[in-house]
């Protein structure tokens, strides 16, 4: 799995006593970089994890002839894919399972929540066990046993009512809410490209065959105190910039339960004192947006 992610992405496989082994990033998309999961593969290695960061796809073709050439499970951490694509293909379709967040960072949301996408038919009857505590109660509800059952390890892994509501009324407006949002990411694309590139910021890169569903606008600073400084500079004008991840494979956690793969994560290490990322709602409207373009526009770099 990447280094380069939130931490959820790990907890899965650690809490089950499997070991995470990090790859770094990419330069250009962030995304895990191909090139490095074989070195990375030993005789104990029982899946592969992409994170389509920002909803960009990785390069699946690749990973895929990978995860076959060594028989190896295919899992995608699909937080922010919805809705995007990989030459046309969704994303969260490519492995046997795929995991999606609702927390409220995403473009979907019920403030906290996720949901699992099985694309192996053969994974659905235990899932339904593992997720209502490890029973077939799911079973007996449907009239198909006549109580129900500890079978498996498990746990309450359903949402309430009330927040798969909230989920509900965010899905019927997904395409109002992905109009809005890629408005606001190409607005910041074509509002910062002459000043990012006077000043050899890098702006999202988008792939061929890559349609990304506006999950997050993303840039990179030259380093940390230009990173800081630029946050500074934005919150004294009222915008409220963010950095994240800070690599899994050096984080306390990571170093006790994972590894680095070989050849370390030197590009993971840089970017993530780098990254910023511009506010990105579907109900910043244009002033809003214009707003933040002009705040950018006039840091000065260090
Ligand atoms: C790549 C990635 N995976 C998972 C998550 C979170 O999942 P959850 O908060 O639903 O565990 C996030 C961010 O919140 C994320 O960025």
């Amino acid at each position: 799995m990447p280094s380069y992610t939130f931490m959820s992405t790990a907890n899965a496989y650690a809490l089950r006593g499997a070991v995470p082994v990090f790859v770094d990033c990419r330069q250009d998309t962030l995304n895990i970089d191909e090139r490095l999961i074989e070195a990375a593969i030993t005789d104990r290695t029982r899946a592969i994890v992409v994170v389509h960061y920002a909803g960009v796809g990785c390069a699946m073709e690749v990973i895929g002839e990978v995860a076959k050439r060594y028989g190896l499970a295919l899992i995608e951490d699909n937080a922010h894919g919805l809705g995007g694509s990989y030459h046309g293909k969704p994303l969260g379709s490519f492995g046997s399972i795929a995991a999606q967040s609702f927390h409220e960072t995403k473009n979907v949301q019920c403030g906290e929540g996720g949901a699992l996408l099985l694309n192996d038919p053969a994974l659905v009857a235990r899932a339904e066990i593992v997720r209502e505590k490890g029973t077939d109660r799911s079973r007996f509800f449907r009239g198909q046993v006549d109580k129900y059952r500890w079978l498996d390890i498990g746990s309450s892994y359903l949402p309430s009512d009330v927040l798969v509501a909230l989920l509900m009324s965010q899905l019927e407006s997904f395409d109002e809410i992905q109009l809005r949002r890629h408005a606001v990411w190409q607005a910041y694309h074509d509002g910062l490209a002459d000043w990012a590139a006077s000043n050899g910021i890098p702006q999202p890169m988008i792939p061929d065959g890559c349609k990304h569903p506006a999950h997050l606008y993303y840039l990179l600073l030259p380093d940390l105190q230009n990173r800081q400084a630029f946050i500074a500079h934005l919150a004294e004008r009222g915008v409220q910039a963010a950095f994240h991840y800070q690599p899994l494979h050096s984080a306390p956690a990571g170093m006790r339960h994972g590894r680095q793969a070989p050849g370390g994560c030197a590009v993971t290490e840089q970017i993530a004192d780098r990254l910023v990322r511009l506010p990105l709602f579907a109900d910043l409207d244009e002033h809003d947006v214009a707003h933040v373009i002009d705040a950018a526009r006039t840091y000065k770099l260090n």
